[in-house]
């Protein structure tokens, strides 16, 4: 259950969003995709503004405009969820080609240049399960990207990796963030948080506790929820 929360997120920005287990992390991202339809409220991404929300009464022209708004949205989840029986290119290039029923030709420089991005110029050719963690996630990046998303949300997207593919997926992030990309990741990554944010919130019980400059959120947390989160961690 969300209670209350309010987000505004400047184009190009990264925000970290950190909590407990169970705090309601990813039932928010979900809600920005429109996974989950809340109960009352407004969630607008460029041009797509859907108001008046209402998760009872769920109507046409709202799932029409929610699929148009699902469109400007990229997601990244923990568990990679590649499709098994395609290569890697493949799988980079299925979303666009179903969506602007474009054909492979027109698609594949793009998608490659992707796979160029997220460091896997080399696999395009390789099926999911012959990939290490690290590299099926970067594909499910990739993957996302392809359809030009305005903004990315991950949902702990290296929770399920060793420190060093983590990395490599962390990096891929910082780099998008360089180049203007909007981010938005849960993670449990408090260093990744702290070092590569441009904001952080803290979550508990569905609610945006404190958010604030990542290195003044974690230095000096103003709220003592926050700094009890803080210390459970050390
Ligand atoms: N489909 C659902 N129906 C009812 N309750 C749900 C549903 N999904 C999650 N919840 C509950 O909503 C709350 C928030 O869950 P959520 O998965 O968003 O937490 P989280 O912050 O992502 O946790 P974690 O860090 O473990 O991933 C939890 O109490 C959970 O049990
Ligand atoms: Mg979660």
């Amino acid at each position: 259950m969300l209670h209350d929360m309010s987000l505004c997120v400047k184009r190009g920005d990264l925000i970290s969003i950190i909590g407990p287990s169970g705090c309601g992390k990813s039932t928010f991202l979900r809600c920005l995709n429109f996974l989950e339809i809340p109960d009352s409220g407004t969630i607008r991404i460029r041009d797509v503004e859907i108001d008046k929300l209402d998760g009872q009464n769920w109507n046409r022209a709202q799932e029409r405009r929610a699929h148009k708004l699902r469109a400007h949205v990229g997601m990244v989840f923990q568990s990679f969820n590649l499709f098994p029986h395609r290569t890697v290119l493949d799988n980079v290039m299925m979303a666009p080609r179903a969506v602007k029923n474009a054909s492979p030709s027109e698609i594949e420089p793009l998608a490659r240049s992707l796979l160029a991005k997220v460091g896997l110029e080399g696999l395009a050719a390789r099926y999911p399960a012959t990939l290490s963690g690290g590299q099926q996630q970067r594909a499910a990046i990739a993957r996302a990207l392809a359809m030009k998303p305005a903004v990315m949300l991950y949902d702990e997207p290296t929770s399920a990796l060793d420190p060093e593919l983590a990395e490599e997926v962390l990096q891929v992030m910082r780099r998008l963030d360089e180049e203007g990309m909007t981010q938005i990741v849960v993670t449990h990554d408090m260093r990744f948080a702290r070092a590569a944010s441009d904001r952080v919130l803290y979550v508990e019980g569905g609610r945006i506790i404190e958010s604030g400059d990542p290195e003044e959120l974690f230095a000096a947390p103003e709220d003592q929820r926050t700094r009890r989160f803080l210390r459970s961690l050390l």
